[in-house]
Parts: structure tokens; sequence; C-alpha cells
């Protein structure tokens, strides 16, 4: 398996503690109350990674659940599969593995999981929507562009399809005051929206665009904070690979040596902080959930 991948696989691993912890109660139980008396819903997952949106759910929705995962890496899908599959043994279901696919039982409970290997922006080519309850999205849209979102979301609008989407990314704080925090972080984000090949990613404008255009479009928006907080001991490994990005992405958002030399003094500090346990990192989300009856 090439580096990429299993470095995404660990990172996936890792945050899926705090990515519940932060899941906006408020927004979930509008999404719960929506599909209350239901027994079976397709479930459409964009972006699906490791699969945790799945892992998180498939005990709270109805008993029977079909999840199409879209997700543009093979190998991290054929992973998500497999961690479902270890999980839900864990919880006592019989575990059917096929090729592209997993079958999960349990008394009354019958869970399929399908994945498709494309991007999920040519979803319409992908699934018939029209058999679709819910389409879900975690940390996905701040990476697309906002032309690319407006095509996407004007089809579930058009189609009248619920949209769950959680880990919008809104911004980043440390439990400092260091002047260099702020410039840095900025120099990040910067980064995050830089001119791609298929544009400007949405980066942190991504909550304000996605509750502006649904809004605007008259659909009902459910919408609020999620925070990640990591703290202490515990969150050393979460601050590091945070560390770790914002290290990767310093030759493209740092020009000039005497810069990059303050913010290499900058993440060596930091880095101390985090062995000395007094680092504390705050990134904000925003959770929305979007009906258009
Ligand atoms: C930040 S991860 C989030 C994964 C998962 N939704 C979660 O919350 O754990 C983003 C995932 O989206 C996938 N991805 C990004 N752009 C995509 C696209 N256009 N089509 C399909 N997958 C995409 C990446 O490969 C990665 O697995």
């Amino acid at each position: 398996m090439e580096t990429a991948a299993l470095a995404s696989i660990h990172w996936h691993d890792e945050r899926f503690k705090y990515d519940c912890e932060a899941r906006n109660q408020k927004v979930e139980q509008a999404c719960f109350h929506h599909f209350f008396g239901k027994n079976e819903m397709t479930i459409v997952d964009l972006g699906s990674g490791t699969g945790s949106n799945c892992l998180y759910f498939f005990e709270k929705f109805p008993s029977n659940q079909n999840w199409i995962f879209i997700e543009q890496e093979e190998k991290v899908s054929q992973y998500a599969l497999n961690r479902l599959g270890i999980e839900a043994d864990k919880r006592g279901y019989e575990v059917i593995h096929g090729e592209r696919s997993l079958a999960l039982k349990k008394e009354d409970r019958n869970i399929t999981i399908e994945y498709i290997t494309d991007s999920f922006l040519n979803l319409v080519d992908l699934v018939d929507l029209d058999n679709v309850d819910l389409v879900m999205a975690s940390a996905v849209f701040d990476l697309i562009t906002f032309s690319q979102f407006v095509d996407f979301g004007s089809v579930l609008l058009e189609k009248k399809l619920p949209l769950l989407t959680t880990l919008n990314y809104a911004e980043m704080d440390f439990n400092s005051d260091s002047p260099s925090d702020v410039v840095f972080i900025e120099k990040y984000e910067s980064f995050m929206n830089r001119p791609q090949e298929f544009g400007k990613a949405m980066g942190k404008k991504c909550p304000r665009i996605l509750v502006d255009f649904f809004q605007k479009q008259e659909a009902t928006v459910e919408y609020g904070p999620s925070i990640w907080k990591l703290e202490g001991e515990s969150a050393q490994v979460m601050n590091h690979h945070l560390l770790n990005f914002m290290e990767a992405a310093s030759n493209q958002m740092i020009e000039e040596e005497e810069e990059m030399m303050l913010f290499k003094d900058w993440i060596t500090s930091k880095r101390e902080s985090i062995e000395d346990e007094v680092l504390s990192t705050y990134v904000q989300y925003y959770d929305l959930f979007v009906t258009n009856n």
C-alpha cells in the first residue's frame, strides 16, 4: 500500500474519537427526527474515507440500511470495509464480505455497504438518486470549489434529497496568545484554499457558503458548531499530526527565508509544548442538516 494512503488511514483512525465527540447533537437530532418511523434507508456517503460515518451511525439509524460509499481511493475503501467488519463482529453481528461490499446481520438488523471508486463530483452518473434517502459528507466540502459545490447542491435540491454534512472547517486556534499563531494559522488557511488545477477550494468559508446557498434556495437548514478539542496527553498524536500537516505545507505557504526560520522556531516550540502536555488545539467545524420538502 502506498505511503500516502497508509498515512491517511492512520490519521482517520486517530481522528475518529474526536469526530464523534465533536458531532453537533442538535443537528444530529434534526436528522433522526426527519427519518423517524422509517425502517429502511439508502445512504450515500461522499468521500467516505475509512467509513467513520457508517461506523458512527449504523446502530443509530433504522434496522435496514443500504450504504453506498463514494471514495476516490480504492485502498481506503477496502480498509473501511475491513474496519467495519471487525467493529461489527465485536458487537455480535454476522459479517459477510463481498468483493466491494459487506453485509452485517444481527437479529432484525440488515446492513449492506458497497463502495464505488470514483469522484463524488460525478454523483449523478454513479448512483440512482431517486432511490436514495440521505446524502452524507464529512470533512470534504471544504476541499472543493464554490462552483463545484453549487453544481452538486443544486442536484440535491432538485431531487429533494436531505443532506447531512459534518466537519466543515471554519477555524483553528491554540491555547496561547503568541502572535505567531495567528500568522501561521492564516498562512495555512491560505494554503488550504490556494489555486489548484480545479480552482480554489472553499476552505474556511465553506460553512458560511453552505448555509447561505441552501437558505437562499429556501431549504430548511439546521446547523451548529462542532469542535475538536485536542487537549493533554491523549491528544498528543493528533496534535503532532496537525503540526506535521502544517510543516508539510510550509514550502508552499512561506516564500521568504527569514519567515521560514520563524516558522521552524514556532513549530519546534509547539512540538515541545505537546511533549510537555501543555498544548491544546481547537479546530472549529460546522455540521448541517438540510432538507427541502
Ligand atoms: C478528510 S477525509 C474525510 C473522510 C471521511 N468522510 C471522514 O469523515 O472520516 C476526505 C476524504 O474524501 C476523499 N475525497 C476527496 N475528494 C474526493 C472526491 N472528489 N471524490 C471522492 N472522494 C474524495 C479523500 O480521498 C478522503 O478519503
